[in-house]
């Protein structure tokens, strides 16, 4: 069978980014689409311009910079939002017009209010309006998998007839079966006149578990475009992952006739800085991505491993980007042997970010005698400090042990201004929160935490978690340190800028909605 092109359309910033902790700024966002473009994926959905002056601005500069992948921006099917998505997204070199509406009976009556009958007439007029801006119009069902089948025929009919030229049906809530989902598709392809001129695409969120399988179940009954998320992140329990897809058409391409354009050795790294920009971890046994994914443990596997790496290899770590070496560095390297290993594992860094690098790595390099890869490309996900208004940590003195009470001292500094204070706690991470509590009189719930070791030996780097939750908001933040005490504080500090960040963001768009409506 010859393999035909799936398209693969990244939804991290727009679906990904709704999930709870996982926002991003636009500094950020501009990083994650310039990786996205590394990876080769074909869509990038920029954002919902409409939804607020954040999203439209990220939409905005996102299309001003990518210069492959076509640049989506959602909007709902009024002339409103297409207008101001068109705003956002003309100057882009391939813009694309991402308009929705719901489609099941559920939605209809219980959030659109509406009749069959509107619900056609708002597709024909939206579809006709975007497309009169941009040539390139997806049109999506919300809540395909649960609409009436009938219904759904109608509605996908008027919108190619309008001019859509990508039809979206997504399983919005992660309720369909495979077999069910791909059923959609094939008896879509035979109700719709047409249909063959336009992209059929899945979109599939994760609540059963079931996202991946749905959209090669839609890929086998004709569609030819997957929507998905780097580490599957996105509302609920996320979207289908981008690097579980990608490695499915690359492994399994041949029985399923298909395959796609992204480059899979950018797949760990495009993982590894979305974790870091976002502070949300993968966990250790996710496939592709996953510390252990390529892990062999059992004595049956490892033998196995040993005389022939097909016998449990469906994969090469080396073709998800894990690249592995024997030579390690220590205090003695200097810059150029720092440059070069990063070069080797695949980062050209600018001479700003090797000078970060360089004083971290030194930092860690005098406190245990050899620093791994892994180290290495942890120190690289640390985000720099941007703002003034962030607070920066200057000093920290913690005292524990058994028979005394854990007591903290903090020392930090926002712009000039330098706060100190002290507390105690149940132990030495509690007594160190407590304190930044009280310089900065900004409370927050810690809601999980964790500390891991980013590579081996008792002397490794700690790789600390936290999701602290500031004004009702979940906010994640992650730090790497020798000192698991020093980790968690940065991790939580990181937490409370990312707070900050938000509260200005939100000052910023009431002060240009008040301009707006004066
Ligand atoms: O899940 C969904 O239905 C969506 C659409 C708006 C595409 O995200
Ligand atoms: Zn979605």
């Amino acid at each position: 069978m010859s393999e035909d092109k799936v398209f693969i359309f990244d939804t991290t910033l727009r679906d990904g980014e709704q999930s709870p902790g996982c926002s991003m700024n636009l500094g950020e966002k501009l990083r994650m689409a310039t990786q996205l473009e590394q990876l080769h994926v074909d869509v990038i959905e920029a954002g919902f311009p409409i939804a607020s002056v954040g999203d439209f601005e990220a939409v905005r500069e996102i299309a001003g910079v990518v210069q492959t992948a076509a640049v989506a921006g959602l909007c709902r099917a009024v002339a409103g939002d297409i207008d101001r998505a068109w705003e956002a997204l003309s100057h882009a070199r391939r813009p694309r017009i991402h308009t929705f509406i719901a489609t099941s009976e559920i939605h209809l009556a219980h959030k659109l209010r509406r009749t069959h009958a509107q619900v056609l007439k708002d597709v024909d007029a939206a579809v006709r309006h975007a497309r009169s801006l941009c040539p390139e119009i997806e049109f999506s069902c919300e809540d395909a998998s649960r609409s009436d089948i009938g219904f759904l025929a109608e509605v996908v009919a008027a919108a190619v007839a309008a001019g859509a030229t990508i039809i979206n049906l997504p399983d919005t809530v992660g309720y369909a079966v495979p077999e069910e989902y791909g059923h959609m598709f094939k008896e879509i392809r035979a109700r719709v006149a047409g249909i063959e001129h336009v992209v059929l695409s899945t979109h599939c969120h994760n609540d059963l578990g079931l996202a991946v399988a749905n959209s090669l179940a839609a890929i086998q009954n004709g569609a030819r475009q997957i929507e998905c998320t780097v580490n599957g992140i996105g509302e609920r329990a996320g979207n289908a992952a981008l690097e579980e897809i990608v490695m499915a058409l690359k492994t399994r391409g041949e029985y399923l006739g298909v395959q796609s354009d992204v480059v899979s050795e950018e797949l760990l790294r495009s993982s590894r800085l979305l974790s870091s920009l976002t502070g949300m971890m993968v966990q250790r046994n996710k496939a592709i991505v996953g510390a252990n994914a390529f892990a062999h443990e059992a004595g049956i596997h490892q033998d196995g491993m040993l005389k022939s790496a097909i016998t449990y290899e469906i994969m090469t770590p080396q073709s998800v980007g894990i690249k592995h070496s024997t030579l390690v560095l220590g205090k003695h390297s200097g810059r150029h042997a720092l440059k070069q290993r990063y070069a080797d594992l695949g980062y050209t860094l600018a001479p700003e970010e090797l000078e970060r690098a360089y004083k971290e790595f030194t930092a860690i390099a005098d406190q245990k005698k050899e620093v791994f890869d892994e180290e290495l490309v942890a120190i690289l996900d640390e985000r720099p400090v941007e703002l003034d208004s962030y607070f920066h940590l200057e000093n920290l003195h913690v005292s524990s042990g058994t028979g005394v009470r854990p007591t903290a001292t903090v020392e930090l500094r926002r712009g000039e201004t330098r706060l100190v204070d002290s507390a105690t706690g149940d132990g030495p991470v509690d007594a160190a929160y407590r304190a930044i509590e009280r310089v900065t009189g900004i409370a927050g719930t810690l809601t999980e935490y964790s500390v891991k070791s980013v590579s081996y030996g008792h002397d490794t780097v700690g790789e600390a978690f936290v999701r602290v939750e500031f004004d009702g908001v979940l906010f994640n933040g992650r730090a790497v340190s020798t000192d698991v005490i020093t980790g968690s504080v940065k991790a939580y500090i990181e937490a409370l800028n990312r707070s900050q960040a938000s509260l200005t963001r939100k000052k910023e768009q009431a002060k240009v909605e008040m301009e707006v409506t004066a």
